[in-house]
């Protein structure tokens, strides 16, 4: 059970990029801490492993790279793991939680998967060869203060706006859009999904809905040559809103994968799951 209200704070968080320059309080680092110790991996959809710290930088905060973006913040979440086939959608699926406690806690956040200097933020953490560091995220209380480069990357991501629903829930197949008004029950689900933040706002992720069951994919971005896949962690995002959903709802069904799913001859697809109803 959740201690908040999933659709208010859904729809009230959004990325913080200006904090007060104040380190957190003992109570929330405890409170952050016991969120990231009771991360259930065994009980996931999505269930590989990976470490979050939560690093103090203080006064060094100003010389840390996140090349101007992000003003004043002292604490930071970093993010490492093993390289391994799912655990960009494990980390978008089960840090999400914590990105939400945090709304519901006052806490200003913001995903970083980009704009921050991975070599400099690596010196404070131990991260081994063989380990993958997608994701910095500052946490802390959120400040008034104007900051340009906030304005230009909400204007230039429209981060206010999501894609309409014609544009990523489909019946049968992709060429038929699913109107949701048709789908009473599993509107909030949807809706929440619809809303999750994404890596530059691009929501690389398309649903469709055949044979009593949801089947996501995301969209592959050809553009994208870090080799990380980012939007491996933007369809985790949006996949632990619609499942926080479907709990709160107290909806049954189940997540499924199902192996002989292709993705319509689509090479630009990537079937990730299903939800299939009961
Ligand atoms: C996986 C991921 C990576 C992101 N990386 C960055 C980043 O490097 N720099 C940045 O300023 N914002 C980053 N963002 C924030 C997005 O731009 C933001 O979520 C999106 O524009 C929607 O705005 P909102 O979060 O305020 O709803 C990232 C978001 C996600 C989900």
């Amino acid at each position: 059970m959740l201690d908040y209200d999933l659709e208010k704070i859904i729809k009230s968080r959004k990325s913080i990029r200006s904090y007060i320059e104040k380190p957190l309080s003992k109570k929330d680092k405890d409170l952050i801490n016991s969120w990231i110790d009771e991360i259930d991996f065994d009980n996931s959809i999505f269930n590989k492993k990976f470490n979050v710290k939560l690093l103090e930088v203080g006064i060094d905060a100003k010389n840390l790279g996140t090349y101007g973006v992000i003003k004043g913040a002292q604490n930071f979440l970093c993010i490492t793991a093993k390289k391994e086939e799912g655990v960009m959608e494990s980390i978008g699926f089960n840090f999400e939680k914590i990105i939400l406690n945090s709304t519901a806690n006052d806490l200003g956040t913001v995903w970083l998967a980009g704009t921050f200097k991975r070599e400099q933020f690596k010196n404070l953490l131990d991260v081994k060869e063989d380990e993958i560091f997608p994701i910095v995220c500052p946490i802390g209380y959120a400040s008034e203060k104007r900051n340009l480069k906030n304005n230009f990357f909400r204007k230039i991501a429209k981060s206010d706006k999501r894609k309409d629903f014609n544009e990523i829930l489909f019946k049968e197949d992709f060429n038929t859009p699913l109107d949701i008004n048709k789908i009473e029950e599993y509107k909030f689900p949807l809706e929440m999904f619809r809303l999750a933040p994404s890596s530059a706002n691009r929501q690389l992720w398309k649903i469709i809905y055949k044979d009593n069951c949801f089947h996501f994919y995301r969209i592959i971005n050809s553009k994208n040559n870090d080799g990380l896949e980012i939007e491996r962690l933007d369809i985790g995002i949006a996949l632990c809103h619609f499942d926080l959903a479907i709990k709160e709802k107290n909806l049954s069904g189940e997540f499924v994968k199902i192996d002989f799913i292709k993705t319509n001859n689509d090479k630009n697809l990537k079937y990730i799951i299903s939800y299939k109803i009961k």
